[in-house]
C-alpha cells in the first residue's frame, strides 16, 4: 500500500479543489489568503479576498493604504487584528524587504500574525519548500488518523501532532500535499460525520479502524463562557448616525461603532454628560453576538435627537449617513443594526 503522503496527492489531484484565487499565485497572495482562512471559511473567503487583492495587488499598495482603508475591505470578516497585522507586517516588509516578501521561513514567522503554521503554509504553497502545516483542520485529520488522544490545543499533544506533521512529509510535491491535507480537511475529515468511504486513507486510519471517530479528537475541556452586557445608543438625526471609532487593539479595534454604555442604567448619564436633547427614545430587541472567549448581549437603544449636540462631536466620533455608515470599517453587529433600521425604515 501507498504511504499517507502519496494517497493523499494522487486523491488531490481527482478530488481536490483546483480553482481556488489563491492557488498559484505569488507569495504575498498566498499570505493574504492564508491569514484570511484562518478563522474564515473558504466560500466567505473568496469575495473578500478578490476585493482585497484588486485594491491591494502588491506589498505596497497595501503598505500605502490607511489603516482605516484596510479595515473597511476587512469589515465583516471579524477577528480584526489579522487586518491590523496585515498592514503592520506590509509596512515591515516594505521598510526592510524594499517590499518583496520575504522568502525565508525564519523572516516570514517574524511578521506580525504569522504563526508556525502560518509561515510553514507560505513557504510550501508559494516556494514549494518541504515544511510542515499544522492548523485546526489538519490537527483533526492527524489526531484522527494517527489515534492521537488528548485536546490538540494541549502543548504536549500538540507537539506529538507536529512530529507526526513532519514525519508523513513526502519528499517531494509538498505544495500539492498541503493543499490536499486541507482540502481533506475541509471536505472528507469534516468534524461532524466525515465521509470515510471515500476517504484515501481510510485503510489505516486508527479513529476508523478502532471505532472511536466521535471521540476524536478530543474536544477541548468545558469552560463556562462568560457574558457580558454592552447597551449601543444609536444616536440619530435625520438619516444620520453617530459612531465613534474604537481605540487600540482590543474588541473591534479600529473600527466604528455606535457609543456604548454599561447599562440602561448608565444612559441617563451619557446623555446629561453630553447635552443630548432626546426626541424619541425607542429600546429595540437584544441580540448576542458571540466572541471566542465570551458572549455579549447588546441592547440596542434607538435614540432620535432634536439636534446634534455639540458635546459629543469630539475627536473620533462621527456622524455619518446610515448608507455611508455601511461602507465604513463597522463590524457585523452594528452592520446588522443599521440594516435592520433601513428595512424597519426606523427613521424619517
Ligand atoms: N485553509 C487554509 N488554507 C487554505 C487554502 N490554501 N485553501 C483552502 N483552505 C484553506
Ligand atoms: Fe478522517 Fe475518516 Fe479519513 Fe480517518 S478515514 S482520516 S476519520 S475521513
Amino acid at each position: 500500500m501507498k504511504n499517507f503522503a502519496s494517497r493523499l496527492i494522487e486523491w488531490q489531484r481527482k478530488h481536490g479543489r483546483h480553482d481556488l484565487p489563491w492557488q498559484g499565485v505569488d507569495a504575498y497572495r498566498v499570505w493574504l489568503s492564508e491569514i484570511m482562512l484562518q478563522q474564515t471559511q473558504v466560500a466567505t473567503v473568496i469575495p473578500y479576498y478578490q476585493r482585497f487583492v484588486n485594491s491591494f495587488p502588491n506589498v505596497s499598495s497595501l503598505a500605502a493604504a490607511t489603516e482605516e482603508q484596510v479595515l473597511e475591505h476587512w469589515s465583516g470578516l471579524g477577528y480584526y487584528a489579522r487586518g491590523r497585522n496585515l498592514h503592520r507586517a506590509a509596512q515591515i516588509i516594505l521598510e526592510k524587504y524594499h517590499g518583496e516578501f520575504p522568502q525565508e521561513f525564519d523572516k516570514i514567522i517574524e511578521l506580525p500574525g504569522i504563526g508556525r503554521s502560518t509561515a510553514a503554509a507560505i513557504c510550501a504553497l508559494a516556494n514549494h519548500e518541504r515544511r510542515a502545516i499544522l492548523d485546526g483542520n489538519v490537527k483533526r485529520v492527524l489526531a484522527r488518523y494517527c489515534g492521537i488522544e488528548g485536546w490538540t490545543g494541549n502543548k504536549k499533544v500538540e507537539e506529538q501532532l507536529w512530529q507526526v506533521a513532519e514525519t508523513l512529509l513526502p519528499p517531494k510535491n509538498v505544495a500539492i500535499y498541503t493543499q490536499s491535507l486541507m482540502d481533506l480537511g475541509a471536505t472528507v475529515c469534516t468534524r461532524t460525520r466525515p465521509k470515510c468511504v471515500i476517504c484515501p486513507v481510510q485503510t489505516d486510519c486508527i479513529a476508523l479502524q478502532t471505532d472511536r471517530i466521535p471521540q476524536l479528537p478530543t474536544p477541548r475541556p468545558r469552560k463556562v463562557v462568560p457574558e457580558k452586557n454592552t447597551t449601543f445608543l444609536l444616536l440619530m438625526h435625520g438619516n444620520d448616525v453617530l459612531l465613534e471609532k474604537r481605540p487600540g487593539n482590543g474588541i473591534w479595534g479600529g473600527l466604528w461603532c455606535p457609543p456604548q454604555v454599561e447599562s440602561q442604567n448608565t444612559v441617563m448619564e451619557y446623555i446629561q454628560r453630553n447635552g443630548v436633547q432626546v426626541r424619541e427614545q425607542i429600546e429595540l430587541k437584544e441580540f448576542i453576538h458571540t466572541f471566542t472567549h465570551f458572549k455579549l448581549h447588546i441592547t440596542p437603544l434607538l435614540i432620535r435627537v432634536a439636534r446634534k449636540p455639540e458635546q459629543v462631536q469630539q475627536a473620533g466620533s462621527e456622524w455619518l449617513d446610515v448608507q455611508a455608515a455601511l461602507q465604513a470599517a463597522i463590524p457585523t453587529p452594528v452592520r446588522r443594526l443599521l440594516q435592520k433600521l433601513i428595512l424597519d425604515n426606523q427613521w424619517e
